[in-house]
């Protein structure tokens, strides 16, 4: 199965890709992870991406088609794969057709992660990514036990630089202007399932395999 988990930042596409892919054995192919990496490994690519991620731009289309034609070919994505931030634009959803395309794949749907605008900025000011495991969290949000078994794994609580009002605010402008666009194109492709992605993290989830085909 190959998806494209489209929405808006903070709408849960990383947690319930992280899900799906410790349930299902589908790579979570995270653009944002890929250059966040780049960007603490201090790669020449992770330096031309950090001022955009700084300021909560997209990075150059060149630059994530790169790390995305070289991704989507190993083998461990040959059985499918979930794309969770790529593509961010019209001229993306392009590239990412072009490459598939090569590889004689395509798309089986589009996810849409369907969030009122008014409670992600909550959600992004208390996102905390467990340094033990990686496991997404939420100051707010999360079971006092799941921020408790970090900490017990000898983690931290670490938050994203972006995580901030004034960057996620133009991250949420960006979202509208460059990325809502693709709820259409795939629209019209027939690829485009929607999940209402407010509620509990589990319930989400259960919508969302349900909304694959992979739920009861
Ligand atoms: P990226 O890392 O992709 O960030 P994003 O799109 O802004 O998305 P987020 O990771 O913020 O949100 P999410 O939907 O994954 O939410 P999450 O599950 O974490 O991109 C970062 C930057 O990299 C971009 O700004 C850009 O500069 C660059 N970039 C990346 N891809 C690019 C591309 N293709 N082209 C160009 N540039 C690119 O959840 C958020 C919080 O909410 C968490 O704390 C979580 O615990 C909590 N939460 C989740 N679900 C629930 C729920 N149901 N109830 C309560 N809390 C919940």
């Amino acid at each position: 199965m190959r998806i494209v988990m489209l929405g808006a930042p903070g709408s849960g596409k990383g947690t319930q890709a992280q899900r799906l892919q410790a349930d299902y054995r589908l790579p979570q192919i995270s653009t944002g992870d890929l250059l966040r990496r780049a960007v603490a490994e201090g790669t020449a690519l992770g330096l031309q991406a950090k001022a955009a991620m700084d300021a909560g731009e997209l990075v150059a289309d060149r630059i994530v088609l790169g790390m995305i034609e070289e991704r989507v070919a190993r083998p461990d994505a040959a059985a499918g794969f979930i794309l969770d931030g790529y593509p961010r634009n019209e001229s993306q959803a392009r590239d990412l057709e072009a490459v598939l395309d090569q590889l004689g794949l395509s798309l089986d749907c589009a996810v849409l992660m369907d969030v009122d605008f008014d409670i992600l900025m909550k959600r992004l000011t208390g996102r905390r990514t467990c340094s033990a495991n990686g496991k997404v969290l939420n100051i707010y949000f999360s079971a006092p036990e799941e921020l408790e078994e970090c900490r017990r794994a000898g983690g931290e609580l670490v938050q994203r630089d972006d995580d901030n009002e004034a960057t996620i605010g133009n991250r949420l402008r960006v979202y509208q202007r460059e990325t809502a666009p693709l709820i259409e194109h795939y629209r019209a492709r027939g690829l485009l399932k929607t999940v209402a992605a407010t509620g509990a993290v589990d319930e989400v989830y259960g919508r969302l395999t349900k909304c694959l085909g992979l739920g009861s």
